[in-house]
């Protein structure tokens, strides 16, 4: 079993790390538990067996009931999702687990990836019995290659246990199978996964169609977060209901956050889906917290008086990571972060995506230094709302938010820097 302690220091925000720095915590700085998630004791197979002796269709049904939402961060129905791959008659289908996250000051999937990882495994054996997938992969982020050795022998584990493998119990004919990411954020986008799991260039592909119909190989693919498997395990052991007594109406159970940034206890939380920013803050400890980043780089900068905003799909929305940031901080240093980290990893497949985020560095530059008229700041705005809207994938689309937020909701600070019109 591997301790904390035998894990080394890895960059654990992006590439960059918060604020120009290296960001290096431990595996755990600090957990804390305000659900049923992190429990550890966990027998493989246990739920596997019992579930594998339902119908596949009641199994689906509970899954859809329970309202469960993808937890890579955009939320989308996993019930909706597996219908859809289920519905499919293709001979063949794949289970794909994305373990590539990358999103700056997120690190919960490689807690849940030491902890939790027999419950993932069993959450993707329960998704291939349903939508009758014979063969899964786990696409590791580049950066875990160190992990890979424990994750392997979990797998053989289960092959040695009859539980993945071609000799599986009740026509369950299914095994897995990690391939490695080699460290580019795009590839955390499904279609970019896609491609890389296929020995292409990771470069996202048009949606539609989506990979449930059209996925690796042109097979109905099922791509679904390390968290969201983990998730249906617990749906399948515990029930729908026990699981609907987290959370709020749209955004049922609970959610793993890692939190970083200005705070005492930076680490792994399991919270309830509804939590305010409020509770985060004082949770982790921050002190003098004047912007919570929800959602990482591509997610809204939140300032102090909105911190009763609460957490969730239909509130202010994360995949998991959660950045506090405290008075010390300059708004523009943050923004210029993440438009760099952008910049860096646009696959530079489209223009307004590849062009466009350079062209607002270029800009957050300019304001920093006093020298970005308000008629300049105002065409930048327009800038990322073309790139927002001519982008072909997420990575686009979302690389204006934390900028934007920031003028938003920063406005003294932004506008006190700007000189004259000239
Ligand atoms: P999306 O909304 O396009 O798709 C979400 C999921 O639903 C995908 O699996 C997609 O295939 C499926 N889907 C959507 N519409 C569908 C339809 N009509 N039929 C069948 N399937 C459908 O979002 P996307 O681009 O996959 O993800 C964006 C999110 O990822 C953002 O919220 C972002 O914050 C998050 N993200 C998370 C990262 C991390 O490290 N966890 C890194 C980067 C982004
Ligand atoms: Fe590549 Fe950016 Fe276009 Fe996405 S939006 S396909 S990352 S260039």
């Amino acid at each position: 079993k591997v301790k904390p302690s035998d894990i080394p220091l890895i960059i654990q925000s992006c590439r960059r790390g918060v604020l120009g720095k290296e960001y290096k915590t431990p595996l755990v700085s600090k957990v804390v538990k305000k659900g049923p998630l992190l429990e550890e004791n966990f027998i493989p197979g246990s739920v596997l067996r019992e579930t594998i002796k339902r119908d596949k269709d009641s199994i689906l049904e509970d899954i859809e009931k329970s309202n469960l939402r993808g937890r890579g961060g955009a939320g989308f129905p996993t019930g909706f999702k597996w219908r859809l791959a289920k519905e499919e008659k293709k001979d063949k289908k794949f289970i794909v687990c994305n373990a590539d996250e990358g999103e700056p000051g997120t690190f919960k999937d490689r807690y849940i990836l030491h902890k939790n990882f027999q419950r993932v495994l069993e959450g993707m054996s329960i998704a291939a019995y349903v939508i009758g997938a014979s063969k899964g992969f786990i696409y590791l982020r580049g950066e875990y290659t160190y992990i890979r050795e424990t994750l392997e022998k979990e797998i053989e584990k289960r092959r040695r246990a009859g539980l993945l493998g071609n000799e599986t119990e009740k026509g369950l004919n299914f095994d897995i199978e990690i391939r490695m990411g080699a460290g580019a954020y795009i590839c955390g986008e499904e279609t970019a996964l896609i491609e890389s799991l296929e020995g292409k260039r990771g470069e996202p592909r048009n949606k539609p169609p989506y990979p449930v119909d059209t996925g690796f190989m042109n097979y109905p693919t099922l791509v679904n977060n390390v968290e969201t498997f983990l998730n249906v395990n617990l749906i399948c052991e515990k029930g729908v209901e026990s699981f609907g007594q987290y959370g709020t109406d749209s955004s049922k159970g609970t959610k793993f956050f890692s939190i970083s940034g200005d705070c005492k206890n930076e680490g792994i939380y399991e919270l309830p889906f509804g939590v305010t920013i409020d509770k985060v803050v004082a949770l982790a400890e921050g002190k003098d917290i004047k912007a919570v980043q929800i959602g990482g780089a591509a997610g809204e900068c939140v300032q102090k008086n909105d911190f009763s905003k609460r957490i969730a799909f239909e509130a202010a929305s994360t995949g998991g990571s959660i950045i506090l940031f405290n008075e010390n901080r300059d708004m523009l240093d943050i923004a210029e972060n993440f438009m760099e980290f952008f910049v860096e990893e646009s696959c530079g497949q489209c223009t307004p995506c590849r062009e466009g985020t350079y062209r607002i560095l270029e800009g957050i530059r300019l304001l920093k230094k006093g020298k970005c008229s308000v008629t300049y700041l105002n065409k930048l705005l327009e800038l990322c709302e073309t790139v927002e809207l001519a982008s072909k994938c997420g990575l686009g689309q979302l690389s204006t938010v934390a900028f934007r937020s920031i003028v938003e909701n920063f406005k003294e600070e932004i506008l006190g820097r700007l000189p004259e019109e000239v």
